[in-house]
């Protein structure tokens, strides 16, 4: 009966449950399966009824007494009882337990049975070691895009266990990671960020099932692939500053420091790289540079540094403007940094009253120049000072203009001049009397002679002053010709006071015309300001 038992031995773990089935069929042989310190029970063949006295051996080379129902024979371990009258009980198996076990029962007939009693230990710890590129201060590792990461996954079991690597990426489902890994490390070459997730040491004991495993979780970074962008505007008004220093594309998100240079003093660290600072800690040409850091970007971090300035103004000092006509003061912003906001004030009241844009004044901004005109100037409106302003929380700086509002002043020119020309061939006519007849008219031509003189250089400054009023004065010339006829002796007079005025305005003239001279250089530098600026790439 031994020898059949012997011959029938099972051989594939797989295949117990078919063998199990037969032996039990033939009261034979069973195979179980125990863990370590675990308790277990050994059935002495599977039948039900009354059963006889039994006796289990334990048999490997030869057989030795284990265990019998009859009371009169000790148990050779106290860790071996009898349960349900015929099994064995096995407490806190160990591994050397494991062998094969027979017990034989005594009925009518005496019936031997066999069991395999298999011992299996573990895995109670998975070692996992992972040789990413730094640990976290939570505990998670992570790596860097692009490095090599080598994994290693140890654990022991009797038998040896089959270990296995998975991996679960965010939101997806748990995968075998690679091959049917049976070794227990791997090495990946190239971190890319889909390979970001869990990795999952799995070992198994085959033997026992008992399985074990080990989640951790890799996160891949990267630094921002660009330099960092430093950035200073207005906030709350003109009152606060914002520095704002942009790193992006990068993961996790950089760390952000604001100083002061020279000096270093530190101005803020934040997240989002944005600090606001009050005008008390402004001043002209003061420089702030952001340094900002990644995990695993470069060691001393990436900068940038931001220069602020209180805006310079460019404008010309005063402005002519013809009653009904149009004029347009200009105003250049240079240097501000941030850009600054300009404002044109009216300096007639106190306060001054800022200019909205209506139906007589259009303002138009064009990067930092900015234009004020008013449209059908009146001299009662709008004769007087305007201020523009221009404004960032590192400065203010104002700018006053002065705007005139002339009458047309050429019907009197025009008239003057042919009131002088009439008055010099009357002088040239008392002359040649004068020459023919000095006797006559000496006293008289005295007196005329000087005041003609006075004319002439009347004249003269005359033509000069249009020419200082150039297109304006020649568009209204036209009209002025046709009414020329029209105007009475006392007209005449009239204009010549107003032409005599003219002369002394023209005076001033002169040197408002220095200020109109130095206008077209002031507005060709604008405008190369002004191209200069929109050829910069932004
Ligand atoms: C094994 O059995 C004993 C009593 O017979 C019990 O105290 C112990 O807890 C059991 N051990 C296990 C692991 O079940
Ligand atoms: C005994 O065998 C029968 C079938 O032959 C099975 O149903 C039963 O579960 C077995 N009992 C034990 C304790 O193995
Ligand atoms: C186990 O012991 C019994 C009784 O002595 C014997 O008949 C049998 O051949 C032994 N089996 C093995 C596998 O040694
Ligand atoms: C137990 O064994 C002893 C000694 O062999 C024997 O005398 C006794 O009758 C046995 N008892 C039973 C119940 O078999
Ligand atoms: C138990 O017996 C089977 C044959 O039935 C044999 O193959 C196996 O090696 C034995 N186990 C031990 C531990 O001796
Ligand atoms: C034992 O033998 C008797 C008589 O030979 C028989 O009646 C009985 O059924 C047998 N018992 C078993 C369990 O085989
Ligand atoms: C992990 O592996 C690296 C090399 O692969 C080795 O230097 C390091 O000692 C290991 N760490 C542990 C805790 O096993
Ligand atoms: C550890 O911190 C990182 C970054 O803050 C986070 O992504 C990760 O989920 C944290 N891990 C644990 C276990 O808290
Ligand atoms: C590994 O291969 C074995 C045998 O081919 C198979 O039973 C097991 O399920 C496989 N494991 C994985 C994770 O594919
Ligand atoms: C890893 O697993 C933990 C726990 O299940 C989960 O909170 C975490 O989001 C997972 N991480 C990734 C990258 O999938
Ligand atoms: C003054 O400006 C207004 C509005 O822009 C325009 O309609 C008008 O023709 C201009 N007048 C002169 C004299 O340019
Ligand atoms: C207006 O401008 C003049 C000239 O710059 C200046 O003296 C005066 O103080 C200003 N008035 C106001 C109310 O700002």
């Amino acid at each position: 009966m031994a020898a059949g038992v012997r011959a029938s031995q099972p051989q594939v773990l797989v295949c117990l449950g078919v063998l199990l089935a037969r032996w039990v069929a033939a009261g034979l042989e069973a195979l179980v399966i125990g863990e370590v310190h675990e308790n277990i029970t050994l059935h002495c063949g599977n039948v039900s009824g009354p059963r006889g006295p039994v006796t289990w051996y334990r048999n490997d080379s030869e057989p030795v007494f284990l265990l019998s129902s009859n009371s009169s024979f000790p148990p050779a371990e106290p860790r071996f009882s009898l349960a349900d009258a015929s099994s064995l009980h096995i407490k806190a198996l160990r591994p050397w337990d494991e062998g094969n076990y027979t017990c034989r029962e005594v009925l009518n007939e005496t019936r031997w049975f066999q069991v395999w009693l298999q011992v299996a230990s573990g895995p109670y710890e998975v070692e996992v070691n992972i040789s990413s590129t730094g640990r976290l201060p939570n505990g998670t590792v992570y790596a860097a895009k692009g490095s090599q990461v080598d994994f290693s996954c140890n654990s022991s079991s009797w038998p040896p266990p089959m270990v296995e690597w998975q991996f679960q990426a965010p939101e997806s489902s748990t995968e075998p990671f690679g091959n049917n890994l049976t070794v227990s490390s791997f090495t990946l070459l190239l971190m890319s960020q889909n390979l970001q997730g869990n990795y999952t040491c799995l070992a198994t004991n085959l033997r026992s099932g008992r399985q074990r495993k080990v989640t951790t979780e890799l996160l891949v970074y990267f630094p921002p692939p660009s330099a960092p962008q430093c950035q200073a505007e207005m906030s709350q008004g003109s009152l606060t500053l914002q520095l704002t220093c942009r790193w992006d594309g990068g993961y996790p998100d950089p760390d952000f420091l604001w100083i002061e240079e020279p000096g270093g003093v530190v101005v803020g660290t934040s997240k989002p790289g944005v600090e606001l600072l009050n005008q008390s800690q402004l001043s002209d040409g003061k420089k702030f540079k952001c340094v900002g850091s990644h995990i695993v970007g470069p060691e001393l971090g990436a900068s940038c540094v931001v220069q602020i300035r209180r805006p310079s103004l460019l404008s010309e000092p005063m402005k002519t403007c013809f009653v009904g006509g149009n004029v347009t003061l200009t105003c250049q912003v240079s240097g501000a940094y941030p850009p600054a906001k300009v404002l044109w004030l009216r300096n007639l009241t106190q306060p001054e009253v800022v200019i909205r844009p209506n139906g007589r004044y259009l303002i138009t901004q064009n990067g930092q120049s900015s234009t004020l005109t008013i449209c059908n100037c009146s001299q009662a409106l709008d004769e007087g000072y305007y201020v523009c302003r221009a404004e960032n929380p590192v400065g203010v700086r104002e700018v006053d203009i002065w705007l005139s509002v002339k009458e047309p002043l050429n019907i009197g020119g025009i008239v003057g001049t042919i009131v002088s020309l009439l008055l010099l061939g009357l002088a040239i006519i008392s002359g040649l009397m004068l020459y023919y007849s000095p006797v006559f008219c000496w006293k008289v031509g005295n007196t005329f002679r000087g005041q003609d003189m006075g004319d002439v250089m009347v004249l003269v400054d005359s033509e000069e002053e249009e020419g200082v009023e150039e297109e304006d004065a020649e568009e209204e010339e036209e009209e002025e010709e046709a009414n020329e006829r029209e105007e009475s002796a006392e007209e005449i007079c009239k204009h010549g006071r107003v032409h005599r005025v003219t002369a002394l305005v023209n005076g001033n003239v002169d040197w408002m015309g220095n200020g109109l001279q130095a206008l077209p250089d002031d507005s060709s530098e604008e405008q190369s300001d002004i191209l200069q600026e929109e050829d910069r790439p932004v």
